[in-house]
């Protein structure tokens, strides 16, 4: 049986009163909505007739049917997301939908080239070509592929062309697809200990012979590495800043990391997401400048330099990977949305992506002090710091005590999103201390606002530990 009047009616007042269809809300014209259902004009006509009568909709002429904008409904909560089985992960969930403060992984917000960005994107619509509206390529955007593979030529010192350039959309999606391009169901894949937590959760799921080898001073325990996983395939590691501790790896094991996985045939992915951003000397180029054997995937990000919801990252493959990735690529993925590649690329051709860096490198330092010297204010006899050389969050690390799940969720209360050190750690050896991102705090007095705001029950805690 076709769609009658009264169905269209009931549709009508059920999207309504569920809030689906919001007053003021235009609805679609008679005629459109007749052709769309496959009805006749008249059938709609008889619903919207019934409509309009008992108040949900309204009829403003030229400007068409409106729901009724007066309605007034009692808000409904919207409905209750189901808990999650990993109430770890659930908690950072919460998090994530709430700004807050002294949030982890994030670019300075209010330093976001606006304007530049506005006009780059009218003039990426402007230029769209019919043939650009089609599917992306797989790959990603050529000349976006060609920028990336300038930029970190120049700056993080590889030497490779666009063509080992594959465009991904953030982390997971990366760290995905090369376990499914490279890893076999018994292959061995090593992580970092502690390591960063969505990465230890994916792994998790997608890998079943998962070890982990620590970190110290120096990053990565290569001699560990050696010494119990040298059979391993891949090893998953963050030499610039390890995440969390932000320890840069050493020369000496870099050099040995890359002898083991020439010698053994592994692979190393290189994590690089915060490389860009280092104070205290010159910046470190990456260990994948090293490679000269070709066993580093470099993995990188603009969530950190542009804006985490941008989602554009890439991968810089080993020359001999480029035919596995794509084939790989064009059996299971469909591409990136290409408007926010050509504004990217524009945004790196055109010379502003150096001049952003130059601005937020200057800016995360000053804001980089602001956050310890408040620390060091508020809270003289709690914390203690190690040197670190960069990145974009400091540890705050407990002189006494292993309360950093309790201190973070009184923090967090105040809407501090600090974060337990302790959970980065997948093992039963760990360090406590609380996780924070600077690159938001505006000057030093706030910070001190802000640090001082848990600074009653902080104190209580401890008097416990
Ligand atoms: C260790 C690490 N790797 C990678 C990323 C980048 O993730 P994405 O590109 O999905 O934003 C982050 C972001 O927080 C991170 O902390």
């Amino acid at each position: 049986m076709g769609v009658g009047y009264k169905d269209i009616y009931q549709r009508y007042t059920q999207s309504i009163l569920s809030g689906s269809l919001k007053p003021g809300e235009k609805v679609p014209s008679i005629r459109v909505l007749a052709q769309d259902l496959g009805v006749a004009k008249k059938t709609v006509e008889a619903a919207y007739d019934i409509l309009i009568g008992e108040g949900y909709l309204v009829s403003r002429g030229a400007k068409g049917t409106l729901v009724n904008p007066d309605l007034k409904f009692r808000e409904t909560p919207p409905e209750a997301p189901q808990p999650l089985e990993d109430p770890r992960l659930q908690e950072l969930l919460e998090l994530r939908d709430n700004p807050g403060f002294l949030r982890l992984g994030i670019p300075a917000l209010d330093a976001f080239p606006h304007k530049k960005w506005l006009l780059l994107s009218g003039k990426a619509i402007r230029a769209m070509r019919p043939e650009e509206m089609m599917s992306p390529p797989v790959m990603g955007y050529g000349p976006l592929r060609e920028a990336i593979a300038n930029y970190v030529n120049i700056s993080r010192g590889l030497n490779c062309s666009a063509a080992q350039v594959f465009i991904t959309s953030g982390y997971k999606h990366s760290l995905a697809l090369i376990l499914q391009a490279m890893t076999g169901a018994r292959d061995k894949v090593l992580f970092e200990e502690p390591g960063y937590f969505f990465g230890q959760k994916l792994l998790k799921r997608m890998v079943q012979n998962l070890h982990y080898v620590p970190v110290d001073d120096q990053g990565l325990d290569v001699d560990f590495l050696l010494r119990h996983h040298a059979d391993a395939r891949l090893v998953i590691t963050t030499p610039s800043h390890h995440s969390p501790l932000a320890v840069t790896l050493s020369l000496p094991r870099r050099n040995r990391l890359l002898q083991w996985a020439q010698s053994e045939n592994a692979w190393i992915l290189e994590d690089d997401y915060d490389g860009e951003f280092h104070y205290t000397r010159k910046v470190q180029p990456a260990l994948k400048s090293l490679d000269t054997q070709e066993r580093v995937i470099y993995v990188g990000t603009f969530s950190k330099t542009i804006m985490p919801s941008i989602r554009v990252s890439y991968l810089v493959l080993p020359k001999s990977l480029v035919g596995k990735f794509t084939e790989t690529g064009e059996i299971v993925e469909t591409g990136q949305p290409l408007l926010p590649q050509k504004i990217l690329t524009a945004f790196l051709s055109d010379g502003h992506f150096f001049k952003h860096l130059k601005t937020m490198r200057s800016l995360y330092q000053a804001r980089r002090m602001m956050l310890y010297h408040a620390l060091q204010r508020v809270y003289p006899d709690l914390f203690e710091f190690e040197q670190t050389d960069g990145g974009m969050h400091i540890i705050a690390y407990l002189k006494q005590g292993t309360q950093d799940d309790r201190l973070a969720n009184l923090w967090q209360a105040h809407r501090l999103m600090v974060f337990p050190l302790s959970a980065w750690y997948a093992g039963t050896s760990r360090r406590y201390g609380l996780i924070m991102g600077y690159t938001n705090v505006p000057s030093e007095q706030e910070a001190v606002r802000l640090v001082s705001l848990p600074y009653r029950e902080t104190m209580a805690l401890l008097a416990t530990a």
